[in-house]
């Protein structure tokens, strides 16, 4: 494989590209890039604006694999262009499409807004009750490894829309809550700290919530931070199904003291994937 990278040099790009201005349908342009070792396909794409088309619309930040600004789809899938080198995923031909399931603003730019609106409605943050002790403080939240462990998997989520534009149920349903927004609440609603847990089932349960997923398990496979949705579904369905039978387990969200042995820092593991890679 390593000969074969060597060789490569000029690939052919094929962008799907889209001006709301001037076109009436999204049309596929063709570039010739000479890849080197290394490029990513971020890389590829500022190659091809600075020297061959200026009016190449991407987007993009961090440029490693934390924004979650440049999904966009590869080859057929979706990924991350600043955490993907081109010559893993060809020696020949690159295709680069906006992500599905948004819709399209220009370009390889979808517009995530929906997905981000749905997640505010989630509410993604620790609630308490006690706000009075939240405001003036005289104990602390303490929480046990093994309780950030039951959400810590979940925390990795960089809000990129892969797991969105990867997930059959989005493409044949655009008002289904999405495995990233549900993934989220799953993450907050099983934090030991948090409270809004109820608050936050009724839209989780709702038609176009949590039981429209049939478990097809591609977020999984596409998210590239290794979030694992697919799991996070399965374990808050099983959550809602328990609390319908009044059979949940009560949450510890009460103040503790620190317990003494618990200034050690225990190794904490992430859990694996109910899906592979
Ligand atoms: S779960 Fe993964 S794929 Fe989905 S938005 Fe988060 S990081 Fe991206
Ligand atoms: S497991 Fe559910 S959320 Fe994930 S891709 Fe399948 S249907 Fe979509
Ligand atoms: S540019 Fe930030 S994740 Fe790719």
């Amino acid at each position: 494989m390593e000969k074969e990278t060597e060789k490569a040099n000029n690939i052919t790009v094929y962008i799907r590209r889209f001006d709301p201005e001037k076109d009436a349908a999204p049309r596929q342009q063709q570039y010739t890039l000479q890849v080197e070792r290394g490029m990513t396909v971020l890389d590829g794409l500022h190659m091809l604006k600075q020297t061959q088309d200026p009016t190449l619309g991407f987007r993009f930040s961090c440029r490693m694999g934390v924004c979650g600004s440049c999904g966009m789809m590869i080859n057929g899938v979706p990924g991350l262009a600043c955490n993907t080198q081109i010559l893993d995923v060809t020696t020949t031909a690159l295709t680069l499409a906006p992500l599905p399931n948004f819709n399209l603003i220009r370009d390889l730019v979808s517009d995530l807004v929906p997905m981000f609106g749905v997640l505010k409605r989630l509410q993604p943050y620790i609630q308490r009750s006690d706000v009075e002790e939240m405001e003036n403080p005289t104990m602390e939240y303490f929480q046990t490894h093994h309780q950030l462990e039951e959400f810590l998997q979940f925390t990795y989520c960089i809000k990129c829309g892969c797991c969105m534009a990867g997930c059959p149920t989005m493409a044949t349903d655009r008002e289904y809550l999405g495995p990233a927004p549900l993934t989220q609440a799953y993450r907050y609603n099983t934090d030991s700290r948090d409270d809004a847990g109820d608050a936050r089932k009724n839209l989780v349960a709702s038609s176009h919530g949590i039981f429209s997923c049939h478990y097809a398990g591609e977020c999984s496979k596409v998210c590239p931070k290794g979030v694992d949705p697919a799991r996070a579904i399965q374990l808050m369905k099983k959550d809602l199904v328990l609390s319908y039978f009044g059979l949940a387990k009560h949450k510890c969200a009460h103040l503790h003291k620190k317990p003494d042995k618990a200034s050690y820092k225990p190794k904490i593991d992430v859990p694996a994937h109910t899906v592979g890679k």
